[in-house]
């Protein structure tokens, strides 16, 4: 790691609000995140929390309209208005509903993917760099992490025969080849490596109930630690 990342990565904290926490999920087309944070969201619930889960791009009315205009876009966008229009959904979200909400003791906030998916994506994928994408996130409120994130691995053979079996249209980031998503599987590494702390591998091949069940284990590791 050079001394730059490192010192672009010190400036990277969890929200401070007692009883509250944030959670992130990651991983690349086909790893299950929809069904392990509807599973967490119950949990958590049973647990007492108030949960309210979160998706990124979008979850403000501005949130939702950068949304459309990339996913929803027919033309090729530049890699760095890219990584602008999600830095952009996401300061916004943090603002409008995050911080609101964590204020209020004893609230989970769990988002459906969050920076990580920037460093896979348009650090690796679109080729910026991961320095880039820290550089972008250097003002608060992008400088905020989450106290856990779950990322959940897979393959790129079992992320085709998943895609594959759901047989919906691909959206801009699903069009695209082997090479591409062999690169987002390296940025996710990536961000493991960096933010070991944070950042909880998941072996996303193994099936759904030994899945839930570390992702309750890190929860639990990580209520105990904070409390
Ligand atoms: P979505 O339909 O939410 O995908 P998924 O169900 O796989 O989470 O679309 C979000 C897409 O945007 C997804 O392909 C990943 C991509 N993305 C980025 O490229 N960079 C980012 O910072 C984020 C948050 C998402």
């Amino acid at each position: 790691m050079t001394k730059e990342i490192d010192q672009l990565i010190a400036n990277f904290r969890p929200p401070a609000f007692p009883g509250s926490y944030f959670i992130s999920f990651e991983g690349i087309e086909g790893a299950g995140k929809s069904t392990q944070i509807i599973q967490t969201q119950r949990y958590l619930e049973s647990l007492n929390f108030r949960v309210l889960v979160l998706r990124e791009p979008g979850g403000t009315s501005f949130g939702e309209k950068l949304r459309k205009a990339i996913l929803e876009s027919n033309s090729p966008i530049h890699p760095v208005a890219e990584m602008h229009l999600f830095a952009s959904s996401r300061a916004q979200l943090l603002h409008e509903v995050t911080l609101k909400e964590l204020a209020v003791p004893g609230t989970i906030i769990i988002y459906d993917r969050y920076i990580d998916s920037t460093i896979a994506y348009q650090g690796m994928g679109r080729g910026l760099g991961i320095e880039a994408v820290l550089k972008t996130h250097q003002s608060f409120p992008l400088t905020l992490v989450p106290h856990l994130t779950l990322y959940i691995a897979i393959g790129l053979n079992t992320s085709h025969l998943r895609q594959n079996k759901r047989q919906i249209p691909k959206d801009y980031f699903e069009r695209q080849g082997n090479d591409f998503y062999q690169k987002l599987i390296d940025g996710y590494e990536k961000s493991h490596e960096l933010f070991p702390e944070r950042v909880f591998k998941i072996d996303g091949e193994k099936d759904e109930s030994f899945v839930f069940e570390e992702i309750k284990r890190a929860v639990h590791h990580l209520i105990e630690r904070v409390r």
